[in-house]
């Protein structure tokens, strides 16, 4: 497994793994590496012949500084699980690589609408960053395909629409949500949960799927099912509704009659981590 830490090294990298008409899938992740990433992985290497990882926890995502400065840097271990999963090459820049100018002087690449409504909203600049930092791993790498999670559903939906607006030459795989034996959704932000709040975090996924059996079944009174899981959610002690959202999966509106698909979409405080988390399913 090759590692390498500089754009061009990982040019050069990227460009010897596609000799001779080979394939490349590029998983872009934060690092902090869990079984999910490794979902990732091993679906990347179903779609191509080489895989290259980039771990970059990228600032310009971060609109809240202290959640930049406590998100999990684990890259010794890291290393380590992608080597044994068979990974080709690992992309490991540091922010002054990426954004040699600063983040204030770097050109973004940014989708409007999809990228200011809902996480988009609460968390200001988020998917802007997301969209220049993958834009730019595209670029670095120029993979056949990428895979991302469906854990960050709106992320996945604002990269589909990047991918197509710009008429990226790339085939964005989406992979299912990884979750442990108790319905909680694999995340590198678990980490920073007690033991104690590692149990009750499963609520969240608990409370999606009533919410998804409930419209399944047939309520369509989004409100109240709303109005529902946050009450049900806020009595427990330390858990704190950040937002609850039903919408249409592909443009992430409100539901209507013409929708063919809908999503729950989750995001909530548990002593101070915020968990976030997302179910799709046929109308
Ligand atoms: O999903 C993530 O981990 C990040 O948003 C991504 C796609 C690696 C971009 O920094």
């Amino acid at each position: 497994m090759k590692i390498v830490q500089n754009i061009q090294q990982a040019v050069d990298a990227a460009n010897e793994l596609k000799k001779n008409g080979a394939t490349l899938a590029l998983v872009p992740t934060m690092g902090n590496l869990h079984d999910g990433h490794l979902a990732l992985v091993r679906e990347a290497a179903r779609h191509a012949d080489h895989v290259a990882v980039s771990i970059f926890v990228n600032p310009l995502q971060f609109n809240n500084q202290n959640d930049l400065k406590t998100y999990p840097r684990t890259l010794d271990a890291d290393l380590d699980k992608l080597e044994q999963a068979g990974v080709d090459l690992v992309f490991t820049p540091l922010p002054e690589i990426m954004y040699p100018d600063g983040m204030n002087e770097h050109t973004f690449v940014f989708v409007p609408g999809l990228s200011d409504m809902l996480e988009g909203a609460l968390r200001p600049g988020h998917f802007k960053g997301v969209t220049t930092v993958v834009t730019k791993l595209f670029n670095i790498f120029r993979p056949d395909c990428a895979m991302f999670g469906q854990k960050d559903f709106q992320q996945v939906a604002v990269l589909k629409k990047m991918v197509k607006d710009m008429a990226m030459q790339i085939k964005l795989v989406e992979v299912p949500i990884v979750r442990n034996e108790k319905g909680l959704a694999l995340s590198s932000r678990n980490g920073l949960l007690s033991a104690e709040e590692k149990e009750k975090a499963p609520l969240i996924y608990k409370q999606m799927m009533r919410i998804r059996d409930s419209i399944v079944s047939g309520r369509r009174d989004f409100d109240a099912l709303i109005k529902e899981s946050r009450a049900e959610i806020d009595s427990n002690e330390g858990f704190r509704t950040d937002s609850i959202d039903i919408v249409d999966a592909e443009s992430l509106r409100p539901v209507t009659g013409l929708t063919a698909r809908a999503a729950v979409l989750m995001a909530v405080y548990l002593g101070t981590t915020r968990l976030i988390d997302s179910v799709s399913f046929d109308l």
